[in-house]
């Protein structure tokens, strides 16, 4: 296995392009499975997700092509051979659920395997089930499967989510397109990749209002056209690329970045000491004296602050002044990149969902392991900054969501290199 060799070596200074969202990407792909017609998506980020996301939907029967060095899929599900998508590639990827909404949507029959423990909590699919039951479906759990099927279609109706859900709430849009009738989905999730996924389908002709908010009206139509859609930018990243020169010093501007995506945390960086002030062609990051100072942060669904930036801000607030208080609400296990940071010297201590960090003058260069794709990149960050060398292995995590890290990081001035593994 591939590790990644970190040398702290001091500010950083430039530019850093940002990638198309992955988490959009893996609702946009299945989106093809609504049409007989070809999506093709541009910008696509290039990670090993969007080739496991490749790889499920061609084993259904999709034609899937990766062009311009993976920057442009082009998809067509004119023909698709089976509904069933099986445990060995849902267990490696818990975004392959998303097929569920759509096969039930066009063919009224999917089987779908659960997805499986990961490494920061159960993951259930109950919140997916409960609203696809609602537009009518009759789904069963039998042998770690769920065998849905809608055998007159689905039916609008008016669901409210007892949680905020990110993938249920593209299931259930994605389906509600083909339902009979009206659908509306209340307490729906806000996240920016639900707006692409709904502008996507769109352009596909569906009929949609309130996306990005949390009431989400879809009326049903009778078929779905092709489309040509550019992947929204990859917000995930963006705020991992903010925090390096938060945590190194310096000033970096990463291209493509837009405030509206990264405003709650843009905000939780200017409490800390970093300006974050957008430019003609992304945003401009730097600290705006010394030291970053400690500040308190609560994970929440959008517009609140970002789950998958819990574990990067941990790293800036291993090195700030003060004490920081880390509440992840969202995951019930999201801490495991604290161990390892202690190992670089932080003071951590969590306690259940909350982690108080005791920020420290500097961190020490160690080997450390990444644990999942967020951790793993939190450790590079706090490897930047650290004295010495940092040595971050299992570095597979990595791939799943950041493309070209160290050559992105490189370009900045930072001393960093991949080396290969047996
Ligand atoms: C999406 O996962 C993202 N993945 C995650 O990003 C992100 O952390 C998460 O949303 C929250 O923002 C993709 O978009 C591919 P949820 P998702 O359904 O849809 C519980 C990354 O690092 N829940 O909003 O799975 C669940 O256990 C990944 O890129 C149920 O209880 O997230 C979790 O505690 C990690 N029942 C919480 O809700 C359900 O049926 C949030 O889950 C579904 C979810």
């Amino acid at each position: 296995m591939d590790s990644i060799l970190v040398t702290g070596n001091g500010p950083l200074n430039g530019q850093i392009p940002i990638a198309g969202a992955k988490n959009a990407c893996l609702t946009l792909m299945p989106a093809t499975l609504l049409s007989e017609e070809p999506l093709t998506l541009t910008n696509a980020p290039r990670l090993s997700d969007i080739k496991t996301m490749t790889a499920l939907l061609q084993s259904l029967g999709a034609e899937v092509s990766s062009l311009q060095d993976g920057q442009v899929i082009a998809m067509s599900s004119h023909n698709l051979t089976s509904q069933t998508a099986d445990y060995d590639i849902v267990r490696k990827m818990r975004a392959s659920n998303l097929v569920l909404g759509p096969l039930l949507a066009r063919f009224g029959q999917a089987v779908v395997s659960l997805p499986g423990g990961c490494a920061i909590g159960a993951r259930p699919m109950d919140l997916h089930v409960e609203g696809l039951e609602a537009l009518g479906a009759e789904i069963e759990l039998k042998d770690g499967y769920l065998h849905a099927k809608a055998p007159g279609g689905l039916k609008g109706a008016v669901h409210e989510m007892r949680f905020a859900s990110v993938g249920a709430t593209e299931n259930i849009v994605m389906a509600a397109t083909l339902a009979k009738g009206t659908t509306v989905l209340k307490n729906a999730a806000r996240e920016p990749e639900i707006v692409d996924l709904v502008e996507c389908l769109r352009k596909m002709g569906a009929q949609i209002s309130g996306e990005g908010s949390s009431t989400i009206e879809i009326q049903g139509v009778d078929r779905l056209h092709g489309a040509t859609h550019q992947v929204v930018t990859d917000r995930i990243e963006l705020g991992t690329y903010m925090l390096a020169p938060a945590i190194c010093g310096g000033e970096v501007e990463l291209l493509g970045g837009r405030m509206a995506l990264v405003e709650s945390f843009a905000a939780k960086l200017d409490a800390a000491g970093v300006s974050v002030t957008e430019t003609q062609n992304g945003l401009k990051v730097a600290r705006k004296n010394g030291r970053v100072q400690a500040v308190d942060v609560v994970t929440e669904p959008f517009p609140g602050f970002p789950t998958d930036l819990q574990a990067q801000m941990m790293a800036l607030m291993c090195t700030a002044e003060g004490t920081s208080v880390l509440e992840e609400r969202i995951f019930e296990n999201r801490f495991m990149h604290a161990p390892e940071l202690v190992r670089m010297g932080a003071n951590i201590e969590v306690h259940g969902g909350t982690a108080t960090v005791t920020g420290v003058e500097t961190l020490k260069g160690a080997p450390v392991m990444a644990t999942d794709l967020r951790a793993s990149v939190s450790l590079i960050l706090a490897g930047l900054a650290a004295e010495g060398e940092t040595t971050v292995s299992r570095v597979y995590h990595l791939d799943r969501g950041y493309e070209h890290v160290v050559r992105k990081l490189e370009g900045v001035g930072a001393k960093i290199e991949r080396i290969k593994g047996e």
